[in-house]
């Protein structure tokens, strides 16, 4: 016997959750399958949680950690009752090979997002027929959010040689496919050649930042999207330059958490990354701005907007709460893994750049 769940809203509400761990406590799956984008793997996880323990308390599981292997609260062990799988429907969160799930709390507007590895699901059934028809916006806010994934996820503290290869082939793919697919999407055609290798992108950069983890560009995003309910992808888009050039920043800092080397690097990780899809420059500043560029031309071909105003508007509304946010992203689990750590001034200034579009220049 089978049943559909279909009530998944993006943000996925700890009442969505409920509600279909409920319809699975009353006929108990052995499989549980999230077919869907990131809202919707993200909801199914969190099923999966209350369906195999409704005892849990979800201040515990989100209790923010150093070393994800090294917790003190112990995740639930997961797969007793359940198999879990992940078919994604869009290009990009990579929700379906991560170990992490955001969800949020409808009566208080908190946003749990939990992380450990019991989260990981079983399998992941990656098929670019399931998302050949996705749509424009779809297509290109999931592609930049990969985009995002495989940059932090090069320059974070937890890099290792593993992560690196999945970051830098999945950047390749997606600078040559991305708006191959993003074209098809207009036009309303299939391209199952650009929409493989998306497909196949997005997956290797969630399989690089589920080890890696990710960095501030994440935090600002994550925050930016709940106050002012801009998409996910568009959200780290808006503050990838900024990012980008704070860590980039070759006066030495406070680096991050347990990192896996001795020196601040992040410029000579993003050079990597330049050379990796053939951005030339006659200086390090040189190569590094442009690939900035190549980056903010990508952004551009796939309807992006360049600024955080042109997506809201009400300046005043933003200043008024900028504060709020500034705290929140300081204290986002993803600040850790950051190459530099960021003062909460420093996101401040970043989050008031990418409003304007006035970059801090490295
Ligand atoms: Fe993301």
């Amino acid at each position: 016997m089978f049943t559909t769940f279909s009530n998944v809203a993006p943000d996925p509400t700890l009442a969505c959750a409920k509600e279909g761990a409920k319809l699975m406590a009353g006929f108990k799956p052995d499989v549980i399958i999230a077919v869907g984008g990131g809202s919707a793997m993200d909801a199914a996880k969190i099923m999966w949680v209350l369906y195999e323990h409704p005892e849990v308390d979800f201040q515990d599981m989100a209790m923010r950690f150093m070393d994800i292997r090294k917790r003190v609260y112990t995740f639930p062990k997961m797969g007793e009752k359940a198999y879990f799988v992940c078919v994604p429907t869009s290009a990009g969160t990579g929700s379906e090979v991560t170990p992490f799930a955001v969800i949020t709390d409808e009566t208080t507007g908190t946003k749990y997002p939990l992380a450990d590895y019991a989260l990981m699901p079983n399998m992941a059934i990656v098929d670019a027929d399931m998302q050949m028809m996705a749509p424009p916006g779809l297509t290109s806010a999931s592609g930049i959010d990969a985009v995002s994934h495989a940059l932090e996820a090069y320059a974070s503290v937890m890099a290792t040689d593993y992560t690196d290869s999945l970051a830098i082939r999945a950047l390749q793919v997606i600078f040559k496919y991305l708006p191959e697919c993003y074209d098809a999407a207009v036009a309303k055609t299939a391209n199952p050649v650009a929409r493989e290798k998306m497909a196949n992108a997005a997956t290797m950069a969630g399989m690089a930042f589920a080890n890696a983890f990710l960095g501030v560009m994440h935090s600002m995003a994550h925050k930016l999207g709940a106050f002012h309910h801009i998409p996910h992808g568009i959200a780290n888009a808006l503050m990838m330059e900024e990012v980008l050039r704070f860590n980039a920043d070759p006066v030495p800092r406070k680096m991050g958490t347990f990192s896996q080397y001795a020196y601040p690097h992040a410029l000579e990780r993003y050079l990597e990354i330049a050379d990796a899809l053939g951005i030339g420059g006659k200086s390090k500043g040189e190569k590094f701005n442009n690939l900035v560029a190549a980056i903010r031309e990508l952004q551009k071909r796939i309807g992006i907007k360049p600024t955080i105003r042109d997506y809201v508007p009400d300046e005043q509304d933003f200043l008024a709460r900028l504060d709020d946010m500034v705290e929140q992203a300081f204290d986002d689990q993803c600040t850790g893994a950051n190459p530099r750590y960021p003062l909460m001034s420093e996101i401040k200034q970043m989050y008031l750049n990418a409003y304007y579009g006035k970059h801090t220049v490295v």
